[in-house]
C-alpha cells in the first residue's frame, strides 16, 4: 500500500491496531498522541511490524485546539499529500461520570476531544487531502449517539459523561455529513463508522463497561473505509460496522445541523 494515513488516537486500543494493521500493508504513517514515550513506543512496534512501512510522529493534545492547530500546520508542512486522516481519538464517559471536566478553552471536554478537535484538523488538512486523488476522511464515530441540546451545548446542567460521550458523537456524524456534502465531487470522501460494540480498550474499561468484543473486530470495518474500492467514492455515509445505516434523525435535521456548525465555526475560531 503507497497510502499516507494519518490516525490520531494511536497510542492505544482501536487506533493502536489500525497502525499495526497499515503498518504491516507498509502504509506509510503519520501517528499522533498526545504522549511522547507511548507514541513513540507504538510507532517502533509499527516499524518492526513491516520494513516496508514508515512512519512519522507527532504529539498534539487534542483538548487544547491551538495544539490542534498546531497539529494541522506542521502535517501541511511536512505532507504534500494525505491519502486518508482517521480522525479516532476520543475521550469515553470517564471513571466518573458525574465530573464534568473543560477543555483548555473552557469547553466541555467530551464535545472539544471528540467533535471540535476533528472538525478543526480535518478542515485545516483538507487542502492536503484534496492533493490526493481520492483523499478519504474516516470519523471514527459510536452507536452510541444522543441529540445536541443547543440550550446546553456545554452541559452545564445534569451533566452525565457517557450523554457527554453520545452528544459529542452525533455531533460528529453531523459535521460528517456537512463535510461531505461540501467536499461532494471534490475527490475527497467523509465517512463516520461505529467500529464494533464495547471493545476490550482502555475507554470501555475506564467506564466501568464490561468488554464484549476484541479490538480486533473494530479494525476491519475502519480498515474497509480506509482503503476498500467497495466504498470509493462513498460519501456522507454512517456505518455500523459494515452496515450502511441511519444514524440519529437529528444528523438529517437541516436546521440542526447548520446551527451546529456555525456554534462550532465560532468555538474553533475558523
Ligand atoms: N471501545 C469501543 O467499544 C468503542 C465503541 C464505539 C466507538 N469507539 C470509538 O473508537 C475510537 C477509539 O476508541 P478506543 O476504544 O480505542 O479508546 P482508547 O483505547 O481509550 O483510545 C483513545 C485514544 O484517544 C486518545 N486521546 C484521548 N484524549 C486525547 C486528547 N485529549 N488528546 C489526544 N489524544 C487523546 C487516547 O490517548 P491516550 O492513550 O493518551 O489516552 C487514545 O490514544 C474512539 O473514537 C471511540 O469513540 C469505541
Amino acid at each position: 500500500m503507497d497510502n499516507i494515513v494519518m490516525i490520531t488516537g494511536a497510542t492505544g486500543g482501536l487506533g493502536r491496531a489500525l497502525a499495526l494493521d497499515l503498518a504491516a500493508r507498509g502504509a506509510t504513517l503519520l501517528l499522533h498522541g498526545r504522549d511522547h514515550e507511548r507514541l513513540e513506543s507504538v510507532a517502533e512496534e509499527a516499524r518492526r511490524a513491516s520494513e516496508a512501512c514508515t512512519v512519522r510522529t507527532h504529539v498534539a493534545d487534542l483538548a487544547d485546539l491551538r495544539e490542534v492547530a498546531d497539529l494541522a500546520e506542521r502535517v501541511r508542512a511536512d505532507e504534500s499529500r494525505l491519502d486518508v486522516l482517521v480522525n479516532n481519538a476520543a475521550v469515553g464517559g470517564g471513571e466518573d461520570p458525574t465530573q464534568r471536566q473543560l477543555s483548555a478553552q473552557g469547553h466541555e471536554l467530551r464535545l472539544a476531544v471528540n467533535h471540535l478537535a476533528p472538525h478543526l484538523l480535518t478542515r485545516r488538512l483538507t487542502p492536503l487531502l484534496s492533493e490526493a486523488t481520492p483523499g478519504r476522511v474516516v470519523n471514527v464515530t459510536s452507536a452510541g449517539q444522543a441529540p445536541v441540546d443547543f440550550e446546553d451545548l456545554m452541559m452545564e446542567n445534569a451533566y452525565e459523561g457517557v450523554r457527554a460521550y453520545c452528544r459529542s458523537k452525533l455531533a460528529l456524524i453531523m459535521s460528517t455529513f456537512d463535510l461531505a456534502e461540501e467536499l461532494d465531487g471534490s475527490g475527497v470522501t467523509v465517512n463516520a463508522v461505529h467500529p464494533a460494540h464495547l471493545m476490550d480498550t482502555p475507554m470501555v474499561q475506564q467506564s466501568g463497561f464490561h468488554p464484549l468484543a476484541a479490538v480486533d473486530e473494530g479494525v476491519g470495518p475502519v480498515m474497509r473505509l480506509i482503503s476498500a474500492a467497495d466504498v470509493e467514492g462513498v460519501t456522507g455515509r454512517y456505518f455500523d460496522r459494515f452496515a450502511d445505516r441511519r444514524a440519529h434523525e437529528q444528523a438529517y435535521d437541516e436546521e440542526a445541523r447548520l446551527r451546529l456548525r456555525k456554534l462550532t465555526e465560532e468555538l474553533v475560531g475558523s
